[in-house]
């Protein structure tokens, strides 16, 4: 790696770490000893930085600050603003519920290349619509490499208890949204916050509702999403705002860039130009092979898909979970 692209490297990936474990709602989810101490000294920053950067120089593979699986792109909502674009897909876009043979499969091929997953978010569209769900959930937790999870739930199914069972653990966490407020929800799906918040309340499980914590339910429209083509220099500013920085997700083996990258390769293009963005975890590669293009993915001063996604137009205050009339 030359100079340019360890710079780049430690930006997006070294350093993300000690910025994940400090974004609020995640902080307030998980209990980040060494963050916790660490605050305390002025340079804790430094230091965190640097026994991530010691660990990347021994071991040469790198770790995850924090990454999404995408359990499936299906929903039982249909949110007009959906940060997940769902209402945009079809049928034949769709990911369906992952089964257990696949996510077990997925994962371990992941962790072989990798040091480890800082916190690992389980995502959609809605992920309680997949039925391997406590088997997916158990293995993930049973896996060292792997030091917090999360899953995001519109709490319109309520958690079997074999699932509880599963959720229950020190390194678990969920964090539900609250579209009680929510009218003209279709296919007869009811929105079940407060028995869901009891469940998981009487089960002693972590969570957290963002909204309902800082009273701000409302949400912000998604960018504009068509091709063209911008100066380096603005998408380089534009990616190192983004969320899509911190936040590689993958759906169906291909990790890419984050929630609305996978909308495009799925829905709009997959160029040859676009495909080069993309990790396949699922062709043939060898584990070094598959940590080398880890790294290149976070060597990069932006993604070619930042040429798609239009900010100007950003609409904030919407009503949260509005749903497609
Ligand atoms: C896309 S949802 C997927 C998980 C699950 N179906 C749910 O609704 O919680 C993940 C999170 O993003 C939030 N979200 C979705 N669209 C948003 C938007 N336009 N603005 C702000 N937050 C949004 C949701 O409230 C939820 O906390």
């Amino acid at each position: 790696m030359d100079r340019h692209n360890w710079k780049l490297y430690k930006k997006n990936n070294i350093e993300q770490l000690w910025k994940v474990n400090n974004i609020q709602w995640i902080n307030e989810l998980f209990n980040f000893k060494s963050v916790k101490i660490l605050s305390k000294f002025k340079f804790g920053h430094i230091i965190c930085n640097k026994y991530i950067e010691s660990r990347f120089l021994l071991k040469h593979k790198p770790i995850l600050p924090y990454f999404a699986f995408f359990i499936t792109t299906k929903c039982t909502l249909n949110c007009k603003n959906c940060n997940s674009m769902m209402p945009k897909y079809t049928e034949k876009t769709h990911s369906k519920p992952i089964k257990f043979e696949v996510f077990k499969k997925d994962l371990d091929t992941l962790l072989q290349a990798v040091d480890y997953i800082n916190v690992f978010v389980l995502v959609g569209g809605e992920p309680m619509l997949a039925h391997d769900l406590p088997q997916i959930i158990k293995y993930a937790i049973s896996k060292k490499q792997i030091k917090h999870i999360l899953l995001a739930t519109n709490c319109t199914i309520l958690p079997s208890e074999k699932l509880l069972k599963a959720m229950k653990n020190p390194k678990f966490s969920v964090q539900i949204s609250d579209y009680s407020h929510v009218k003209n929800i279709k296919n007869d799906v009811q929105v079940k916050y407060d028995e869901f918040k009891k469940l998981l309340q009487e089960n002693g499980i972590k969570f957290n509702n963002y909204q309902e914590k800082r009273n701000a339910n409302t949400w912000f429209s998604m960018p504009e999403i068509y091709k063209d083509r911008r100066a380096p220099e603005l998408l380089t500013k534009q990616f190192d705002k983004c969320f899509a920085n911190y936040c590689p997700t993958i759906c169906d083996g291909i990790i890419s860039q984050d929630f609305i990258t996978v909308y495009i390769q799925r829905n709009l293009d997959s160029t040859t130009e676009l495909q080069k963005e993309l990790i396949n975890i699922r062709e043939l590669k060898s584990s070094k092979e598959l940590a080398e293009e880890i790294i290149n993915f976070y060597s990069k001063p932006y993604s070619k898909f930042c040429n798609y996604c239009h900010f100007e137009n950003i609409k904030y205050g919407l009503p949260c979970g509005e749903q497609v009339e």
